[in-house]
This record gives structure tokens, sequence and C-alpha cells, in this order.
């Protein structure tokens, strides 16, 4: 049984960590992984800049966080990460309904993704649709699906 809840400024450096773990998964090398890691970082403004939010377990442990950020009609899902212990359980539909929900009550009218390229069936599962190929902010040359939701009223 998970809850949400907003992040805490005590624990930025935990999620940081957690995000470098799970991308960790798709089986990067260490070269690719120091190349996201300024990326993945959480900085204390970022919690009145965007929105960020924990999946907690009842025994405290963190599940997944995920952060979105709105500017006027467009929302970003920043990021959205789940503990590689917790995979496939659940915390990434929780997450990214939140998201959606959040976004959509702050007025926006779409939600975009620039997702790994392992996590795109996840996001496509959850009814976005890839619109288009992106650079990646991290590594120079990569290319991203870029996926949109619709957050109908
Ligand atoms: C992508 C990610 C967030 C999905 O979270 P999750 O908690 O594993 O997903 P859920 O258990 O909530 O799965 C929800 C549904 O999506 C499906 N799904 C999950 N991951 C999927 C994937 N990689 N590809 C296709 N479908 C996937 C599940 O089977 C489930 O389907 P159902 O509707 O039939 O039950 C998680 O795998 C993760 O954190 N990956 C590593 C980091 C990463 O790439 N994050 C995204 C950065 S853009």
């Amino acid at each position: 049984m998970l809850t949400l809840r907003s992040a805490r400024a005590d624990e930025l450096s935990a999620l940081s960590d957690l995000c470098l773990r799970s991308k960790a998964v798709w089986g990067y090398d260490a070269a690719f992984m120091a190349a996201c890691r300024a990326e993945l970082m959480l900085h204390a403004d970022e919690l009145t800049s965007t929105h960020i939010q924990v999946a907690e377990s009842a025994d405290g442990s963190i599940a997944g966080m995920a952060q979105v950020k709105v500017t006027g009609p467009d929302a970003e899902l920043s990021k959205l990460f789940v503990d590689p212990g917790r995979i496939r359980d659940g915390a990434g539909r929780l997450l990214f309904g939140w998201a959606a929900n959040t976004a959509r009550d702050l007025g926006a009218v779409r939600m975009i993704i620039d997702a790994d390229p392992d996590a795109a069936g996840f996001y496509r599962r959850m009814g976005a649709q890839i619109e288009r190929m992106v650079p990646s902010g991290s590594i120079p040359g990569r290319m991203l699906p870029q996926l949109v939701v619709r957050l109908g009223g």
C-alpha cells in the first residue's frame, strides 16, 4: 500500500540518489550515468518552482518520486523514477496519475514527457502518444522520444 506526499527539503539528496539508481536499471554504463548525473539531481529551489511528490510505503520507505512543472497550458513531467526493487508494482502508475491530475488542476491542457526509450512503453500504457524525437539534455547527439498526454477537463 503506497501513499503520496510532497517531497521534503531534507530528503532531496536521497531522492536524487533514487533517481540515479532507477535510471541505471536500463543497463547504462558508468560514463553514461556520469553524464546524466547533473540532470537527475534535485535542488532546493525546485521545491517551489516545481511540484515534487513521493510514493511512500507503510514502513516509510520510498518507492518512487515524480516531478512536474507547469507553465501556462503546458506541463512537463520532469522526473518519474521508481526504486529498482519496486518496479512493476504500481508506483509508476500512481505517480503518473498524480502528475497528470496536478498539471490539470493547475490549468495545463497537456503534459509533455521527454522519455527514456525503455520507459516509452510505460507512458504509452498511461495514454501518452509519441509526437517526435528530441535531443537529450545530458548526452550530445542522443535523441529521445517525446510523448504528450492530453489533459481533458
Ligand atoms: C518507467 C517506470 C517509471 C514505470 O514505473 P512502474 O512502477 O514500474 O510501472 P507500473 O508498475 O505502475 O506499471 C503500470 C503499467 O505499465 C506497464 N509498464 C511498466 N513499465 C513498462 C515498460 N517499461 N514498458 C511497457 N510497459 C510498462 C505495466 O506492465 C503496467 O501495465 P498494466 O496496465 O497492464 O498493469 C519505471 O520502470 C522506472 O522508474 N524505470 C526506470 C527509470 C526511468 O526510466 N524513468 C522514466 C524516465 S523518463
